[in-house]
């Protein structure tokens, strides 16, 4: 038999068309930078972990090991344990969806994984995924690797617009496109730290359920509205058409890897054999970290300390703002979770701005890693784990770079983009 390889020495040849389309994200390519010492990164998405009770926590990993060592290091279920499904349900009545059955609860490995397996059940190579303009780049890497058409939505201070959505389905359905799912955060959405209205979630409800599409709901920031208040999510309207998707990586660690997909019954039993697939089981022991904390901790005044630290820091960068930035630019004012958007006049690309403020010692995300779009005068900024002394310092550093750019132009800006 020839081998594959006999007329291209390159093992590169043997990738599936699909591997085409997997890139780094540039929110992983900052990340790397942001390590570096002196600079000041308002770039990574990271939950302020110092504010947790880790020695109570080291105690309960002990504990763990010590008492059920052999169940928590050995495989598990995997659609998860029911104890940490069961708690799932209480963390979700307290985002409003109090009708949740842990037999429809899938536990994956974040709710990245969550958002992959939900591509790979639905999506045929070509089919359409609606996403929000800008939205998170792990859905966009997701999507795209299952050579997924992604159209981005016009949205609003309030989020999507029902309009533009309803037009948007229209067309499609004449252009005889198939859609699968409308992927939206609603609260707090990563980038853009909007919020979805109230008054718009139903609409969006209705007009999903209308067109026979798929809502898949990713509100990992739910619980952390600054005034303690969440909006209902849309799954807590609509048990049928929303497969909803949990993490505790905001409210508790990231690094345990843990999330989940509350999926409607008729689908659950799809999406479980896939995720099984891909992790074969979450990691147990983790599990049962995340249990214990649930448990034997306060978690809802630990999530009510993260509210507060959150609220002061968002205050602190929007201030910093209003005092440092030139005309021009222009900003949200996001009433939860982690993120301020920047978006500077169309004619500038915020991603040759990157190098600049490493060279001043500040780090944001370029707004193109969170758009299917090839540039973006739009950038990120991330206040959740930075001091409110850094957060004034790294605007500081940030707005003659920004004021630069503003003032250049538009020819001037492309020949160094
Ligand atoms: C909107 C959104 N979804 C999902 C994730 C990833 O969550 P997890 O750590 O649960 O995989 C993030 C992380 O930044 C996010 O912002």
């Amino acid at each position: 038999m020839t081998s594959p390889l006999a007329n291209d020495a390159s093992l590169t040849s043997l990738f599936s068309a699909r591997a085409a389309n997997i890139k780094q994200s540039a929110v992983r390519d900052v990340f790397e930078i942001s390590m570096q010492p002196g600079l000041i990164s308002l770039a990574g998405g990271n939950p302020y972990l110092q504010s947790l009770p880790l020695e109570k926590l080291a105690e309960s990993a002990a504990r763990i090991i010590a008492e059920q060592g052999l169940e928590a290091l050995q495989y598990g279920g995997g659609q998860g344990t029911l104890e940490l499904r069961e708690q799932i349900c209480q963390v979700m009545a307290a985002e409003g969806i109090t009708d949740a059955d842990p037999e429809n609860v899938v536990i994956t490995a974040g709710s990245q994984s969550a958002q992959d397996v939900a591509a790979k059940v639905f999506c045929d190579p070509g089919d359409v995924v609606l996403v929000e303009d800008p939205t998170y780049v792990g859905a966009l890497n997701a999507l795209e690797a299952y050579q997924v058409e992604v159209i981005p939505m016009a949205g609003d201070g309030e989020g999507l617009l029902p309009e533009a959505l309803r037009e948007q389905l229209a067309q499609l359905r004449t252009a005889g496109k198939k859609v699968k799912f409308l992927y939206t955060i609603p609260n707090f959405n990563n980038p853009s730290g909007v919020m979805l209205s109230e008054q718009r979630r139903q609409q969006i409800i209705d007009i999903c359920k209308k067109e026979h599409i798929l809502i898949l709901e990713d509100n990992p920031y739910g619980l952390l509205k600054f005034d303690g208040a969440p909006l209902p999510p849309l799954r807590a309207r609509d048990a049928e058409n929303v497969l909803y998707l949990g993490s505790f990586s905001k409210i508790f660690a990231p690094g345990l890897r843990i999330g989940w997909a509350l999926v409607p019954a008729e689908l659950k039993q799809r999406f479980y054999l896939a995720s099984e697939a891909v992790t074969l089981c979450p990691p147990t022991f983790n599990q049962m970290l995340v249990s214990a904390y649930i448990r034997d901790y306060d978690w809802l005044a630990q999530v009510r300390r993260y509210r507060e630290l959150y609220a002061e820091r968002c205050e602190t960068m929007l201030e910093a703002l209003e005092e440092h930035m030139p005309a021009g630019v222009t900003w949200t004012r996001p009433v939860g979770g982690f993120f301020v958007w920047l978006t500077l006049p169309d004619h500038v690309d915020s991603y040759p701005l990157l190098r600049e403020g490493i060279d001043a010692g500040v780090v944001f995300v370029p707004g193109a890693a969170f758009s299917t779009k090839p540039k973006s005068s739009s950038l990120r900024l991330a206040f959740s784990a930075v001091s409110s002394e850094n957060i004034r310092e790294g605007v500081r550093r940030l707005a003659p770079i920004l004021a630069k750019a503003v003032t250049k132009q538009p020819s001037e800006t492309t020949a160094a983009g």
